[in-house]
């Protein structure tokens, strides 16, 4: 999505901007654009394409040596790639600039009113009109014509505006997508999340809806849209640079991939204790009772979290004994859901941002359920709203598609049900032997990942193939859509996940001679349901690549490639299977040529609906 960086201090503003922007283009974005205060009004240049190339335009021009600006990476909503789309956008005179992410719902309206009153739109954005707004109402205080502005518009948005007339001065606002600022001393960054600022200073805070900041190079004030003193509450930023650079890695997706052991090692750090059957949950004290009361959970989520907490529900059913629902939060927010007395729903992000999510979420709260998070980025908007939560702790994730934040849902949701478990029907036994098993999967993902070049040579084999299938049962079957999402977003693959009993229900129609067909084949209660659906497949010509169990000799004569994983308890299994799958995905992409880490048309915190 859209990416926000801003710099108000006493250094050079262009190239901290551009900086700023490479540490965001992991968020997925197709063209950029800069502006930086000058003495005659703003430098302004945009380039289509990577940020390399507005690099590279900027190395012609002249001027941008002032020390205010603003920037922006674009992944368009309204308009097409152009390089007239791209932001800042500016009024027609010139006086206020503006970046902007979201959508300004609204801007239809407020374009036909600004057009009256001799507005001229040059582009095809929702943002060029909210530019002109605040140019209309502008009075001589930005931030009164920034509020007044705001109060107008429907829709989302984080904002960072300059104003020629306050050459000084930047304010920012926020509402639906996320804003940080940055508090160094004497200068102040702020930018759509973290990555861009932890280079400048660990002290941050991050603004509420409805807030607006004016920031001078020297003072800052917060306030709500409608005039209302807001004390921001700054806090000390955890990201190390080195969490956030690609190392000895040729990808962030690959890099995270193989962060995994590290990554549930500190997911599980403190949380977890054997002798005693126990887990610390920090977050969940404050509302354990309601919890363990719960008559019911939702899960939400969209995409790789969704598939997270369809796990969950496999898991809270079995180890806590809670009717469990999971839904897209995008249907959820929409369909008037029924949430009764006891209901509990939880939302499960890496980014904390998804706005679907977040809307959700908003519905069940309004509807007065108990809202729970298994969020990632710490201060993120879903977890300083939920009543409870649980962090994954996995450190920042980079790669668009999501690999270690899904292992650590999973993780921090099997702690989840367990804590629950404990406290309702599970035996301290029972606990003790799951804990066990959970603290063993750090040191078996490390021995699926030294199978990484055998996995890389069976992908290589079929990655000419359009058409792949993925299938599981139980447990496993989010794995098995889990698998096929990380196929087609990064190599283009078309491939489908179902659970295989679904099989015979139609998708069967489409296995033909040499179709791989990837079955989660581990040793479990459905095993030998697996193997026949292996066997129907093996008689349609399909090829089937199989996870299965070490130690499986029956796999090997009825699958023509086998990727091994240890034994493990079944609750946990899709923490291991889920690994050879990444790999594999990884591995097509890379063949087939792709940019991993900048997937076609996709963006890593999907702030618009
Ligand atoms: C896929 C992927 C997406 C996200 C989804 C939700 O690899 O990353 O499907 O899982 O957009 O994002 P979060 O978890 O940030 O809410």
């Amino acid at each position: 999505m859209c990416g926000i960086v801003g710099y108000i201090g006493n250094l050079p503003a262009k190239n901290l901007l551009i900086e700023g922007l490479k540490r965001l283009e992991y968020r997925g974005y197709d063209s950029a654009g800069i502006a930086i205060a000058s003495s005659t009004g703003f430098d302004i240049e945009r380039a289509v394409g990577r940020v390399s190339n507005l690099e590279a335009k900027l190395d012609g021009d002249t001027g941008f040596d002032g020390t205010i600006g603003i920037a922006h990476t674009r992944w368009a909503t309204h308009g097409g790639v152009t390089e007239v789309n791209c932001h800042p956008h500016t009024d027609n005179g010139n006086k206020v600039c503006l970046v902007h992410n979201g959508i300004i719902e609204n801007y239809a309206a407020i374009k036909t009113w600004l057009a009256e009153r001799g507005h001229v739109f040059n582009t095809e954005t929702d943002t060029e009109a909210l530019a002109c707004l605040i140019a209309e109402l502008y009075d001589g205080d930005l931030e009164a014509a920034v509020k007044a502005a705001l109060r107008e518009v429907t829709g989302a948005y984080a904002i960072a505006v300059l104003c020629t007339e306050e050459p000084g001065v930047l304010v920012c606002a926020r509402k639906g997508s996320p804003l940080m600022v940055g508090v160094g001393s004497g200068e102040y960054v702020v930018a759509s999340d973290p990555s861009a600022i932890v280079a400048h200073t660990s002290r941050a805070f991050a603004l509420d809806d409805y807030n607006v900041v004016r920031l001078t190079q020297d003072s800052i004030r917060t306030s709500t849209i409608h005039n209302k003193a807001v004390t921001p509450k700054v806090m000390q930023l955890e990201l190390e640079l080195d969490q956030i650079e690609l190392g000895t890695f040729d990808h962030y997706m690959q890099k995270e991939i193989f962060e995994q052991p590290h990554a549930l090692r500190n997911t599980l750090r403190g949380r977890v204790d054997r002798d005693e059957g126990r887990i610390v949950l920090g977050g969940l004290l404050s509302c354990a009772k309601e919890l363990v009361r719960a008559r019911k959970f939702v899960m939400i989520g969209q995409g790789t979290a969704l598939h997270a907490g369809m796990i969950g529900e496999y898991l809270l059913e079995d180890f806590a004994k809670i009717p469990t629902e999971v839904e897209f939060a995008s249907e959820f927010r929409y369909r008037n859901p029924i949430v009764e007395e006891g209901t509990v729903v939880c939302a499960v992000s890496q980014s904390g941002e998804t706005a679907d999510t977040l809307a959700a979420l908003g519905e069940a709260q309004d509807k007065g359920a108990l809202s729970m998070g298994i969020v990632n980025a710490v201060g993120s908007s879903i977890a300083r709203t939920t009543d409870a939560g649980v962090y994954l702790r996995v450190g920042p994730e980079i790669g668009v598609a999501s690999t270690k934040a899904f292992t650590g849902q999973v993780t921090a949701l099997t702690m989840m049900a367990l804590f629950l478990g404990r406290r309702r029907f599970l035996s301290v036994e029972k606990c003790k032997q799951m804990i066990g098993d959970l603290e063993t999967i750090p040191d078996k993902i490390e021995q699926v990942l030294q199978q990484a070049q055998q996995i890389k040579a069976v992908t290589e084999k079929y990655v000419h193939r359009e058409n792949w299938l993925f299938m599981g049962r139980g447990f496993n079957y989010p794995t098995a859509l889990e698998g096929a999402l990380k196929l087609k977003e990064i190599s283009y693959i078309h491939a489908e996940g179902m659970p295989a009993a679904e099989m015979k229900h139609g998708p069967i129609a489409l296995i033909t001679d040499g179709m791989p067909t990837v079955f989660i084949a581990n040793r479990g209660a459905q095993y030998t349901k697996v193997m026949a659906n292996i066997e129907e497949v093996r008689a349609r010509g399909g090829h089937v690549i199989a996870v299965a169990t070490e130690g499986d000799t029956e796999i090997e004569s009825v699958a023509e490639d086998v990727l091994w994983v240890p034994e493990v308890a079944e609750p946990l299994s899709p923490l291991l299977t889920v690994v050879p799958l990444q790999l594999m995905a990884y591995y097509a992409a890379v063949a087939r040529g792709h940019d991993v880490d900048k997937p076609r048309n996709l963006a890593k915190s999907v702030t618009v609906e």
